[in-house]
């Protein structure tokens, strides 16, 4: 199948400490990545998802567009965190005409907010493991506000947002192309952001669980800045420069294993909550995304935790590239950073 350009899309990752964005084109031969770049918000432009500062953002993604060469308007754009709810419900099976009115009449007891305040969409998973007679439906809800926000954002960015999707699902959107998985192994998709967490926990690439919380690295950085007595700016190229550059890299490795502990406990128990409701002993692999895989020893506490196999994602990897463009040293830094937008784009106009 060749695509049309005009059902092409740009994925666009608006992350509240970095903007990426990414085009790649879908032929019979495959998948080849045409752009990947990046920018940096400034800092408290965006606070736990949430645009404060609408004109600064959106100058950002003109300029990221601008340096990147990137002509296409329309984009697939990407919400997560507190004002996204997901959750798996299990209902009984209705004819497939009744099926909105049904689930929406459900949908109301599992959600947080006002009915009315919520854009609420849904997908069949399949019939219960519990009664042939009940279906399992992942139901998804984004405050209307939220979504008002990033549109208003994008249109202010001279674009136009013709999906937005959510973060996580865009994550396994990327992963599903990745070489060297067995569908069959319980893997949790974990991705560490400045502002926020989110798990995923699939088999047969099903999503068993999903949630999020707020810890990210921008903790890393407020502690690094009280520590050191820095500003933010200071305090995240600290973080990003080598341990042993810190001003006092003993303080700065006990800052880091710090939080390595928190995250490690955080994480372990939302697994030991899913598996208290499962037949399963644990998970095989746990796929890590986001600025926490720079964390310096998270990755083995994390596996130390868990008793599980801990990989860095590489979501280039069922992309065609061009090495002159795109060099081993950029796709390997950039790795953990760049799901998201890939995932998003990867959809099509006609997507859900
Ligand atoms: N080499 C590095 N070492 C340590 N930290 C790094 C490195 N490179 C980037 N980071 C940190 O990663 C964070 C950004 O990660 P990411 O792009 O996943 O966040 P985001 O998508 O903007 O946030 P969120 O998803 O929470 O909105 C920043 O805090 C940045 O300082
Ligand atoms: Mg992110």
């Amino acid at each position: 199948m060749v695509l049309s350009k005009k059902d092409h899309l740009v994925g666009l990752d608006i992350g509240s400490s970095c903007i990426k964005v990414a085009e790649i084109q879908i032929s019979k031969k495959g998948k080849t990545l045409k752009k990947f770049g990046m920018r940096s918000v400034a800092p408290e432009a965006i606070v736990e998802g949430r645009i404060m500062d609408m004109e600064a953002v959106a100058d950002t993604i003109r300029t990221l567009f601008k340096s990147q060469k990137i002509r296409g308007k329309k984009v697939a754009i990407s919400t997560g965190g507190q004002s996204v709810v997901i959750k798996t419900i299990n209902t009984a099976k209705v004819p497939e005409k009744d099926l909105q009115k049904a689930i929406l009449a459900e949908a109301e007891q599992y959600i947080p907010y006002d009915i009315a305040d919520v854009n609420i969409d849904y997908q069949i998973l399949g019939e219960s493991e519990f009664s042939s007679e009940q279906m399992n439906v992942l139901l998804v809800a984004v405050k209307k506000d939220l979504v008002a926000e990033y549109m208003d954002l994008t249109a202010m960015a001279g674009l136009n947002a013709a999906i937005i999707d959510v973060d996580t699902f865009a994550l396994q959107n990327i992963y599903e192309t990745l070489p060297g998985q067995n569908p069959e192994e319980i893997t949790l998709l974990l991705d560490i952001g400045a502002s926020k967490t989110s798990l995923n926990i699939l088999r047969d690439n099903i999503s068993m669980m999903m949630r999020d919380n707020g810890s990210g690295t921008l903790q890393v950085i407020e502690e690094i800045s009280a520590r050191f007595e820095t500003d933010l700016v200071t305090a995240e190229n600290i973080l990003q420069a080598p341990v042993a550059d810190a001003p006092d890299p003993q303080v700065m490795a006990s800052i880091l294993q710090d939080l390595s502990n928190i995250w490690c406990s955080e994480i372990s128990e939302a697994v030991h909550t899913f598996l208290a409701n499962t037949n399963d002993a644990g998970i095989s692999k746990i796929v890590l995304s986001g600025g926490g895989s720079y964390i310096q020893g998270f990755a083995d506490d994390l596996k130390t935790e868990l008793e599980a196999e801990v990989v860095i994602i590489e979501p280039f990897g069922g992309l065609d590239l061009d090495e002159k463009k795109f060099s081993r040293e950029f796709i390997s830094r950039v790795g953990p950073q760049a799901p998201i937008a890939l995932g998003l784009a990867l959809r099509r106009v006609d997507d859900k």
